[in-house]
């Protein structure tokens, strides 16, 4: 398949800066509705990257599970790639990719681990097997094939027979703090609209249009 020659004029309306909520997170919040009611699978999936000991950026795509004015949670596993990168560098980059709205969110900013209390909140919340399925997987090692998960799963599946699962240590939330966002609309001949929320040194958001 031909990709070098495949294009697609972006007609939708433009972004202007009056259009634009002085909160970045409100701002993202109506496109994210957007996103929902346009039907776009796994709307709050971003991809994320963080950085490892060489300096060489590695990507992944993380579900959002809460974007407030204190920054975007996400969750996982601890001792995993991005887990052993966030610890040495906490800092991340993420994009919302909402092509099909010729959309994008980026976002860039430091990252912390949350508190225990709101990884356990969340943890709770998940379905069961996918609380034991954080115990079952070391995520982002070598295994052999996949019964090696099958038995770790029936190993867990047993361990916590007729009592709650307790949130693994390995495992947990993250919060990843903005220090910009971008919101970037697509538009005709590559003329595109963008603009960028800066955290300025009293906390406030400066909004500036960037060249496409
Ligand atoms: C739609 C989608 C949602 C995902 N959500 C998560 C998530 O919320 N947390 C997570 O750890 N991995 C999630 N993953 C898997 C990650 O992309 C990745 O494979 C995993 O986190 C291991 O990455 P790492 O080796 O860089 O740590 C998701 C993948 C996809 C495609």
């Amino acid at each position: 398949m031909n990709v070098r020659d495949r294009r697609v004029q972006y007609e939708t309306a433009g972004l202007d800066r009056d259009d634009l909520d002085e909160s970045p997170v409100q701002q993202w919040h109506a496109w994210y509705v957007d996103a929902l009611d346009a039907g776009l699978p796994e709307p709050n999936a971003m991809a994320v990257s963080t950085v490892d000991d060489d300096g060489v950026p590695d990507t992944r795509i993380v579900l959002a599970r809460g974007v407030d004015d204190d920054g975007i949670t996400f969750f996982g596993n601890y001792e995993s790639a991005k887990g052993r990168q966030l610890d040495s560098h906490p800092f991340a980059s993420a994009v919302f990719p909402w092509v099909a709205l010729h959309r994008q969110v980026r976002v860039r900013g430091t990252v912390e681990v949350l508190s225990r209390f709101e990884s356990d909140a969340y943890f709770a919340s998940r379905p069961r097997e996918s609380q034991i399925g954080a115990w079952a997987s070391p995520q982002s090692t070598v295994i052999s094939d996949r019964s090696e998960l099958g038995d770790s799963v029936a190993r867990y599946t047993s361990e916590f027979e007729g009592r709650e699962v307790p949130r693994p240590p390995h495992w947990g939330g993250w919060l990843l703090t903005p220090l910009s966002y971008e919101f970037w609309q697509g538009r005709p001949s590559r003329l595109h609209d963008r603009f960028r929320y800066r955290a300025d040194v009293d906390g406030a958001w400066v909004i500036e249009r960037l060249a496409p």
